[in-house]
């Protein structure tokens, strides 16, 4: 992470506030068991990130909150779990093969590969020095723009040959048209019906970088949401809007910082080739304001593609007015990993010179509550603790510290995000009481240890 020196200009120590705020995090994260660098004992793997202990929590949580919102919560929307690995034919249908790339210039002496926006980018930037690795000192001989397919292929079977390759998917999207048929066999419904997927995908990103935000191995949550043909376009723009305005919901209801998120209108030409309409939903990032989310209008280009390369009927019957056709389909798509950072990035306060405070929604975070003993060498109050831990933990993700003193258990609960701290005390042992202590607040009040769950229970949004 680059940090800049302090120039005394005003401006630039902006800069390197806002940049120390990402190398903050990425610390925290690294600390404290939310996000390890990949493969580290072998000096890493550009751009792999593994989730540990709290980063997992914290992940489930609100994918497990996406699926109740969207997938329980609804009766218009249904579950999949498609297989990573598809028939290769799926993504010449999908237009992946021939469509999905990148373009790059490749460097014709020490054939380093860049996309041309930023080889631009770097030469306007002072003191970005752009050296060949072969002629020392000197610039890239830079090729012509050529365009890289991003899919990670395989082979499968042992022979490595052009009929035994395969593809990882690059979005989780596919499987939902794939399956449409048998889902809607299965569940014979009347449009609009959605079909919700979390899943990892996989891409060959030529530049990745910022931590979380542009991974190889990523994971999506995604619905294609199957519509009749429009006869007009408020007919798609009504479902459109239903699920942009679901999409800022969203953002409330995780704790993404409204502010730092703007609507970008992708204009014609510049998007994916099969959508008639797409919204950027961006997030302002300490890296630049750049992409968090997308919701899009994908007409029936992909239902048509599949019923052409596979030669099955994918139409759809009308059970009232007997018509069958093609369903069109609106998609909104989130990014699992730019959540979990835009999460973080909005959660994180520091604000108070005494404490960092990971201001997580209670319901995401990976504790609920941490029980402690006042001390840890009175053995009565150790073992009331430990009972109350065990309660607790029956039914809410608790954790126990005896380590250190009160205040430095806070500290270390705070910068993690957990919304309350329990500590048994002397008083404790006379009337069964506890004191309860705010993550936000830092406020502390007294509650008998028989009402623990129904308190804690009241003040979670019940997810
Ligand atoms: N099915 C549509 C689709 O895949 P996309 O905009 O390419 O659309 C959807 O990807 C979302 O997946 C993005 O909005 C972003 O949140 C996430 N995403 C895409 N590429 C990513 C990458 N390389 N690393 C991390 N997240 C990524």
């Amino acid at each position: 992470m680059i940090i800049n020196v302090s120039t005394g200009n005003k401006a630039d120590d902006r800069m390197d506030t806002i940049m120390d705020l990402m190398e903050k995090i990425v610390s925290l994260c690294k600390r404290r068991g939310f996000v390890y660098p990949g493969s580290e004992i072998y000096g890493g793997l550009s751009n792999s990130w593994d989730y540990g202990p709290l980063g997992i929590e914290l992940k489930n949580n609100f994918k497990q909150l996406w699926w109740k919102t969207f997938v329980h919560r609804r009766d218009d929307v249904l579950g999949l779990d498609a297989a990573i690995i598809m028939n290769p034919k799926v993504w010449e249908a999908s237009g992946h093969v021939a469509g999905f790339s990148d373009p790059l210039r490749e460097c014709q002496l020490c054939h380093t590969r860049l996309r041309p926006d930023i080889i631009e980018e770097q030469k306007s930037e002072p003191g970005e020095q752009l050296v060949c690795l072969k002629a020392q000192d000197k610039e890239h001989n830079w090729g012509e723009v050529k365009q890289f397919n991003m899919m990670l292929k395989t082979h499968l079977g042992s022979m490595e040959d052009s009929s035994t390759i395969a593809y990882l998917r690059p979005e989780t999207a596919q499987g939902m048209f794939v399956d449409f048929k048998n889902i809607f066999s299965s569940f014979p419904r009347k449009l609009p019906i959605g079909i919700a997927q979390i899943g990892k995908a996989f891409r060959n990103e030529i530049t990745t970088g910022n931590f979380l935000f542009r991974l190889r191995e990523l994971e999506q949550m995604e619905i294609e949401y199957f519509i009749s043909p429009p006869k007009n376009d408020s007919e798609w723009q009504k479902y459109f809007e239903h699920w942009r305005r679901e999409m800022w919901r969203w953002f409330e209801s995780v704790g993404i910082d409204k502010n730092k998120v703007h609507e970008h209108e992708i204009a014609d030409g510049e998007r994916a080739h099969y959508s008639k309409r797409t919204i950027d939903f961006e997030f302002d990032y300490p890296f630049g304001t750049k992409e968090l989310y997308g919701l899009a209008y994908r007409t029936d280009y992909d239902l048509k593609n599949h019923q052409k390369y596979s030669g099955q009927d994918l139409s759809y019957r009308d059970a009232e007015t007997g018509q069958s056709f093609i369903p069109h389909v609106i998609e909104p798509t989130w990014g699992v990993d730019r959540t979990f950072l835009a999460i973080l990035l909005s959660s994180y306060d520091d604000k108070d010179p005494k404490r960092v405070v990971l201001k997580l929604k209670p319901n995401l975070a990976p504790y609920k509550v941490a029980v402690f003993p006042l001390v840890a060498n009175k053995e009565e109050i150790v073992n009331k603790a430990k009972s109350v831990y065990e309660k607790l933990k029956a039914s809410l993700v608790a954790v126990f510290d005896a380590r250190g003193n009160i205040g430095k258990r806070y500290y270390a609960q705070d910068e993690i995000g957990t919304p309350w701290c329990v500590t048994v005390d002397y008083d404790t042992l006379k009337d069964d009481t506890v004191t309860v202590r705010d993550r936000d607040t830092a406020k502390q009040e007294r509650i008998k240890i028989d009402s623990l769950l129904t308190y804690f229970n009241q003040k979670l949004d019940i997810i």
